[in-house]
């Protein structure tokens, strides 16, 4: 019994100590996951990025384009489950487990986000900072970069271009 309770109350941290670095856990729909990869417009062989890649979903959807992509995720269980989840796309298919904002970004063609209002800014700073002179696209689900006017929207999914 009391075993059982340290694993909920573990499972519990995992899931909510996330909304101190980022968003937590909610997944994309399907509809929009495929909707985003179509605004991302990413040809095959080109990368995709995607900062906090939950169960893996957008991986997978990504690599069945035949889209390279790294996910960074945070929480221990959704790694340890998208990591199996991806595993026969490993040969496109990258998932990191840690703090996306620790992170190094791999050169990209596209970012994907779900994150929340407060992180829009940072992230906007952040990739004009990392990909000083890179064209980068950005689809952010919900939230709007502050100040950037999108080029797209579509089913509440937002397109940014970053660089020429
Ligand atoms: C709203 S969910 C979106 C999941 C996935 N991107 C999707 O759209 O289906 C946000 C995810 O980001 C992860 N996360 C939050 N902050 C993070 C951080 N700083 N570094 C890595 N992952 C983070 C959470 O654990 C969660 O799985």
């Amino acid at each position: 019994m009391t075993l059982l309770l340290i694993l909920i109350v573990n499972v519990v941290l995992m899931f909510g100590l996330v909304v101190f670095f980022g968003a937590p856990y909610l997944p994309t729909f399907n509809k929009q996951t495929e909707t985003a990869l179509d605004l991302l417009a990413l040809a095959p062989g080109h990368t995709l990025l995607e900062l906090g890649s939950g169960d893996g979903k957008v991986l997978v959807a990504s690599a069945k384009r035949g889209i390279k992509s790294v996910g960074y995720e945070l929480n221990p269980i959704l790694f340890i489950y998208s990591w199996l989840r991806t595993r026969k796309y490993s040969g496109l298919v990258k998932v990191v487990w840690g703090n996306y904002w620790h992170k190094e970004w791999p050169v990209t063609d596209g970012i994907y986000v779900f994150l929340l209002d407060k992180y829009m800014k940072k992230l906007d700073k952040t990739i004009v900072q990392k990909y000083p002179s890179k064209s980068i696209k950005l689809v952010s689900f919900a939230f709007k970069i502050p100040g950037k006017k999108s080029v797209k929207t579509k089913q509440g999914l937002h397109l940014y271009i970053y660089g020429n």
